[in-house]
């Protein structure tokens, strides 16, 4: 399918009859649905599908810059680049069968080498597992003649019941960088998170899982990562909200970002090496 701008949507099925939709655009994951049809990542009513902008929701790709945490746009370019399919991936290891996937190719234009004058290869292989998981696995290779550096987030945007609703795990005891003030490092106490006000977190070095609670819906998503050391944590609640064009006033209620990052220790590539980050995305019934 495509967007009302001609962009092609690419829908992953499996046999249950679960789905994920994947734009051209950004190779962003756009939506991620049960066999019920339950829709489980949020989206802005408000968002934008015009590139070079980015869109608001689903999961954006942060790359080669995550934030503003260098001299790129927020976030890098990535995210508001037009992807190609790749046809023919170089294959994955791991990569076992009962899955549906697509893999999706981003290589610099002229204009990106002027702003960041690197030659990569990145490829995003999403899939849809048979028992409805969403994978994502980035690989981006130096072509280059020289070393580069860079920080990446898969930027997911959850969708929940209500902020005031739900609970991080996974997290307590780490060290975080706080964006809210100066980036400054802090240290998380020994509980859950929960929710009351703005926040736009880098918690650094955390083990492989984490997971939020959703009381009210009754779900749990978990989250696994692999090659992503950092969890970004991000809501921007009332006030803020308000300031982002592409976002609804109340909309902060129904999302959480929970993003696997590599944002405190950039990762370098010599000529001709690869990196692989992982993200594995399920969904539980809980009480
Ligand atoms: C978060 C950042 O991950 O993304 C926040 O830490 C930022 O500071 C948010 O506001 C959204 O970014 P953007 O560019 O999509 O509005």
């Amino acid at each position: 399918t495509k967007d009302k701008n001609g962009i092609d949507h690419l829908v992953l099925r499996n046999p249950r009859g679960a789905s994920a939709t994947v734009s051209l655009h950004g190779g962003q994951v756009l939506s991620w649905k049960t066999e019920r049809g339950q829709e489980l990542l949020f989206s802005s009513t408000k968002a934008f599908f015009s590139p070079p902008k980015p869109v608001r929701g689903g999961i954006p790709i942060c790359f080669p810059q995550f934030g503003n945490r260098g001299t790129l746009e927020q976030h890098g370019f990535a995210r508001n680049k037009i992807w190609v399919i790749d046809q023919n991936p170089p294959p994955l290891s791991a990569d076992s069968n009962g899955k549906v996937c697509i893999d999706l190719l981003l290589k610099p234009s002229e204009d990106d080498m002027k702003i960041w004058p690197h030659s990569f290869e990145f490829r995003l292989k999403v899939c849809l597992t048979a028992d409805g998981r969403l994978i994502l696995i980035s690989r981006i290779r130096n072509v280059n003649g020289k070393p580069f550096s860079f920080s990446f987030a898969f930027h997911t945007y959850l969708s929940i019941s209500d902020i005031s609703e739900v609970r991080l795990e996974g997290l307590e005891t780490l060290d975080y960088l706080d964006n809210l003030y100066q980036k400054e490092r802090f240290t998380e106490q020994g509980d859950a998170l929960t929710f009351e006000s703005e926040v736009d977190r880098v918690y650094l070095d955390s083990s492989n899982m984490v997971a939020v609670l959703d009381h009210e819906k009754k779900r749990t998503f978990v989250i696994r990562k692999e090659g992503l050391p950092d969890v970004v944590v991000w809501n921007p609640w009332e006030k803020k909200s308000k300031s982002i064009v592409d976002f609804g006033d109340e909309e902060y209620k129904q999302m959480l970002c929970v993003d696997g990052a590599a944002v405190e220790n950039p990762i370098t590539l010599k000529p001709g090496e690869e990196w692989t980050g992982r993200l594995e995305l399920s969904v539980v019934p809980s009480t």
